[in-house]
């Protein structure tokens, strides 16, 4: 059974993914609305990324035991307004920074209560946070040099993160899913 403390902490988690879901969302309409077809295709799938996390932490509370109590949370509006191509990537990278320091929390948090199946289940998101940082750290260099010239960003997208990549076998199992 998880301990309570991991338990009202991954709760919290379950909304800081849903908001980061919305986000994402606003993020590419923004794009998609300034015809930066690669960039809103990009944001959406990290989107559908996020909405994945929040109900992977979902499952493992209907896995974890009956009593685990899992919370559906109400998100803050996101941010929907941005000033050139740059600020949203900008944004999408302060972002999953918190995030990373959210689930060390998680991890610290099960280790402190001898959870360690939490601990162990944690440990595929601090890999993801790894991943999520690098990628979004190199698209905001790629998109602050390239300002000017937003094509060159489409033509970056479009040849490093290609349309229908990803998929981890080893990440873990969505509700629903
Ligand atoms: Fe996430
Ligand atoms: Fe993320």
């Amino acid at each position: 059974m998880p301990a309570d403390a991991f338990v009202a902490k991954l709760n919290e988690q379950i909304g800081h993914e849903f908001a980061a879901h919305q986000q994402y969302v606003a993020c590419a309409v923004h794009y998609d609305g300034e015809t930066l077809p690669q960039l809103a295709r990009f944001f959406y799938a990290q989107a559908l990324e996020e909405r994945d996390h929040a109900m992977m932490m979902v499952q493992y509370l209907l896995d974890a035991d009956a009593d685990a109590e899992v919370v559906i949370p109400g998100v803050a509006a996101p941010q929907v307004a941005f000033s050139d191509v740059v600020a949203p990537v900008a944004l999408a990278l302060e972002q999953e920074r918190r995030v990373s320091e959210q689930i060390n929390e998680l991890a610290a948090t099960a280790r402190e209560e001898r959870d360690f199946t939490s601990e162990q289940f944690m440990q595929w998101f601090i890999k993801e946070q790894v991943e999520e940082v690098a990628t979004m750290s190199d698209l905001l260099r790629v998109v602050e040099r390239s300002r000017d010239d937003p094509m060159e960003i489409e033509q970056y997208l479009a040849r490093e993160h290609p349309a229908g990549e990803g998929g981890d076998p080893t990440a873990p199992q969505p509700a629903g899913g």
